[in-house]
């Protein structure tokens, strides 16, 4: 049988080396997690307009698509990202608040936020729509999305 002496061992450098790299690899890589940001804290924040025009991008898309069955799990995907931009939106403020009366400005953002929400429940209908195969529902909801937009625009954009 035979038998190893540690004593003896000629692997001993190597172990020491490997041993040395794994430390600095370690080390490396907690520097790095140290000093680099998340990439979203680089990206400049996005405004209510960029928002708008990301989901008229979506919306380009999905009115040539919407009743392909073949393209639903596409669309119901463009239409969750247009429901996160909705969302976002919803939270920011109409430039046009500032031509307002100060007196007129709490409601003219209250009836903002509400009608913002009914697009998301719009965008949610007709997400669930295209989820269940159903394209006649999710062409009828997103009637309802781009009247949403038009009587949205009607209100609250600036002229
Ligand atoms: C799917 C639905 C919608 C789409 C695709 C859409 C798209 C757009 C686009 C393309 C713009 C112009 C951005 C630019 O000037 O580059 C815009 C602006 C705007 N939209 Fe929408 N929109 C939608 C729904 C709504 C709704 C429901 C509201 C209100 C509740 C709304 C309020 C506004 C406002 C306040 C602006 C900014 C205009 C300004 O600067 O005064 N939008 N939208």
């Amino acid at each position: 049988m035979i038998r190893y002496s540690w004593r003896k061992f000629a692997g001993w450098p190597v172990l020491v080396m490997v041993a040395v790299v794994a430390c600095l690899f370690c080390w490396h890589g907690s520097l790095t997690a140290q000093t680099s940001q998340p990439a979203s804290s680089h990206a400049t924040p996005l405004g209510l307009i960029d928002h708008m025009d990301l989901m008229q991008e979506s919306l380009r898309t999905l009115k040539r698509q919407i009743l392909d069955p073949r393209k639903n799990a596409d669309s119901a995907n463009l239409v969750a990202e247009m429901l996160i931009h909705a969302a976002n939106a919803k939270q920011m403020t109409p430039p046009k608040v500032r031509d307002l009366p100060s007196a007129e400005r709490t409601d003219f953002l209250l009836a903002y936020r509400k009608k913002m929400n009914g697009l998301c429940k719009a965008l949610l209908d007709l997400e669930s729509a295209l989820l269940e195969n159903d394209n006649t529902a999710a062409h009828k909801h997103l009637e309802t999305v781009l009247d949403f937009r038009f009587k949205g625009h009607r209100e609250f954009k600036q002229e």
